[in-house]
């Protein structure tokens, strides 16, 4: 039976709930927070821990429903009130100003339209139906007259609001309907793609896959682990209030509490529209997420309702787009690299080709289903694209042009480096070569090994452990610590000074904090994340080496995949050897110890350009021991950039969003100021 909730504490879970959701709005509306990302995750703790003591007080709308419920068998369809359309296209400026000329004639030819331009983000339509306030329902666009109800899913994402804002003159409406884009940003997609390779599953091709995907989710705690975002663009049915203008309409939805893209602009003319498109077309690279053009509407609501709709799209909008980045070129040879599990992948070679600004000249086909399914042939013309970070892609063959000289591609029996058999096992797309000893598993394992989020040894690039590699001075990781001084200023392309400054740099990795060390080993399923809550887990590496599987299915976040390869990595003798081997030679684990309350509690850094006095990960260390957070990308999340030398586009965008910059003496200061 659960215990009575006496009127304090169902005020106290009140006042928690309405302050959790003030914060939110403070933080990913207005980018403005008044407190701590520490002390929001304590008030949502608390009020998690009232919310378990009394389930009674459990609320559908409560701050922490963020986390995902009860997984669906299906989901439920909702019409739309009013069809979610799409929108026109246009490709040039032409276009636009005939777009532009159409809008007037319709309306009697006034002189001038006023007009709104938002950047078109490349996502996921949604609806949210709110009443008196409250999200009830969430849905997708699907067809555009019915969709699918997603409402658990769109609860999981920050910036959705599950309470809408009070407006000091505009009051929440009975009944309304607010329409925006669910994507995920481009920083965030690298990250979850990574991940999702480390555990062997396969990447999303782009940012709005991801996105899709990870919307229709039939378990909400999936989608809950999804960097989703969300920014709002427009409204369908909305009671009891009249807008005037788009742009006013923006600015009370932003007042509601839902997030706005502050790239938009309101009130402008078609000619300052068509200046808009040349910014954005330039800037989109340095955005942090995919947008596919710009869209233009019509300012005035009055004109929109005039100029009204065919059945496929507003009369009063139209979608200006970007050139695609796409091109077409020929596949020259297809090469079967060898990954550090012994995945085979076969990689297209491509005659080179520019696409959007990059010079491309590979490109991955993942592995045989795909270039079946695909159909690609050596010698074909193929269509080639490439979307924000990912690797570039083959989109299709362009059948037409093919000569008959094209020869299909076949995954070799052998592994192309070794020569020992691969197997493939069924219901697994990847063929493997199971030789551990394998010179190229080898090479990507130390590449691995050594690289950022790993030891980060400066200077231990691709090309000299390929070449340590192949002069036998390296036949594991643990060799590393071993490199001769001497015998590296030998080497190709090596010097006594780079020797020195390598020795240097894999001495200072020396001492290392034990969850980059474990992501370091290239487990199986272990990526920084799981390495991370390995070492929160166990603080030492002895604990981890002896932990039976349930012991390590214990750990929150740890599946029985992830610790049967766990179990399996430190069984075999070998590896144990290789880790006593880098014990011996001096690799020390910093052990985390019990969470420091530092001078930087709860403060998020972010890095750009060269610091003087210390590498990044050394940086990052310091920061995170002083209870600090190192963050990939600027946002309105973070508390500090610092910029060292050559600072890249995040000083940019610090300044952009107001955030603090600092130099690394300052950041020196705050370190040492930590108790
Ligand atoms: S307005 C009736 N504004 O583009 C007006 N749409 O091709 C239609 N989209 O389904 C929506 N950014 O998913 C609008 N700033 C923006 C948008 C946007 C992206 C998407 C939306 C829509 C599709 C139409």
């Amino acid at each position: 039976m659960p215990e009575d909730v006496s009127p304090p504490i169902i005020n106290k879970a009140q006042a928690l709930r309405s302050a959790l959701h003030r914060h939110n709005y403070q933080y990913y509306v207005l980018d403005d927070p008044e407190i701590s990302d520490a002390e929001y995750d304590r008030l949502l703790q608390e009020l998690t821990r009232l919310e378990e003591k009394y389930p009674q007080l459990q609320r559908q709308d409560s701050p922490t429903v963020r986390v995902g419920a009860q997984p669906l068998d299906k989901f439920d369809s909702v019409a739309h009130s009013i069809p979610m359309l799409s929108l026109d296209n246009g490709f040039n400026d032409d276009d636009i100003l005939e777009f532009d000329k159409r809008v007037r004639r319709n309306l009697g030819d006034p002189d001038n339209i006023i007009y709104t331009a938002e950047p078109k983000m490349d996502g996921v339509a949604v609806e949210l139906i709110y009443e008196n306030g409250k999200l009830v329902t969430a849905a997708t666009r699907g067809d555009g007259q019915t969709g699918e109800v997603i409402t658990a899913n769109a609860k999981t994402i920050q910036t959705v609001p599950l309470v809408m804002q009070l407006h000091p003159s505009i009051p929440v409406p009975s009944r309304c309907e607010i329409r925006g884009e669910v994507f995920i940003g481009l920083d965030a997609f690298k990250q979850l793609n990574q991940e999702r390779i480390q555990q062997e599953q396969p990447p999303f091709a782009n940012p709005r896959n991801a996105a899709a995907g990870s919307l229709r989710q039939l378990d909400s705690k999936i989608t809950s682990t999804r960097p989703l975002e969300v920014f709002f663009y427009g409204v369908g049915m909305v009671e009891d209030t009249v807008f005037e203008t788009h742009g006013a309409l923006l600015e009370t939805l932003k007042q509601w509490g839902f997030r706005i893209n502050p790239l938009i602009r309101s009130g402008i003319t078609i000619d300052a529209v068509l200046n808009y498109y040349r910014e954005l077309s330039e800037k989109r690279h340095q955005l942090a997420y995919d947008i596919d053009g710009v869209v233009v509407k019509v300012d005035r609501v009055d004109l929109q309702e005039q100029l009204g709709t065919t059945s496929r799209s507003p009369r009063w909008a139209i979608a200006y787009k970007f050139k695609a980045i796409q091109e077409t070129t020929t596949i020259k040879a297809i090469e079967v690299q060898v990954g550090r599990t012994g995945v085979l992948t076969p990689v297209a070679h491509l005659e080179p080709v520019n696409v959007g600004g990059v010079r491309v000249s590979r490109a991955t086909l993942h592995n045989q289903d795909e270039v079946e399914k695909k159909d690609v042939r050596i010698g074909d013309h193929v269509l080639v694209q490439r979307a924000g970070d990912v690797i570039p892609e083959i989109v299709k063959v362009i059948v037409s042009k093919r000569v008959g000289r094209e020869t299909a591609f076949k995954m070799p029996g052998v592994c192309p480096v070794c020569d020992s058999k691969v197997i493939r096992i069924e219901g697994e797309a990847a063929t493997r070569c199971i030789n551990t000893s394998c010179s190229a598993q080898l090479k990507e394992r130390i590449k691995h090994f050594a690289a950022k989020g790993a030891f980060d040894i400066d200077g231990l690039g691709a090309k000299l452990v390929e070449q340590l590699v192949d002069k036998e001075l390296l036949s594991s990781y643990a060799d590393i610590f071993k490199l001769d001084e001497a015998v590296l200023s030998d080497l190709d392309r090596m010097g006594a000074k780079s020797a020195a400054n390598l020795k240097n740099a894999i001495e200072k990795a020396k001492s290392i904090a034990l969850g980059r060390f474990l992501f370091a080993l290239g487990i199986r399923q272990v990526g920084e994340h799981v390495a991370m809550l390995l070492a929160d887990h166990f603080a030492a590496l002895d604990a981890l080496m002896d932990s039976s599987r349930a012991e390590l299915e214990a750990v929150d976040g740890i599946g029985p995949t992830v610790a049967e390869s766990i179990v399996r990595f430190f069984e075999q003798k070998h590896n144990r050897r290789i880790i006593d081997q880098m014990l011996a030679s001096g690799v020390k684990l910093e052990t985390a110890g019990p969470k420091k309350s530092g001078k930087l509690n709860g403060q998020v850094f972010v890095l750009t350009g060269k610091l003087e006095n210390f590498t990044r990960s050394q940086a990052k260390t310091l920061i995170e021991s002083a209870g600090g957070k190192v963050g990939g990308s600027v946002s309105g999340k973070t508390n500090f950039v610092v910029a060292g030398d050559a600072p890249g586009s995040k000083l940019d965008r610090a300044r952009l969003l107001g955030v603090k910059i600092i130099d690394e003496q300052t950041l020196k200061k705050m370190l040492s100021h930590t108790p």
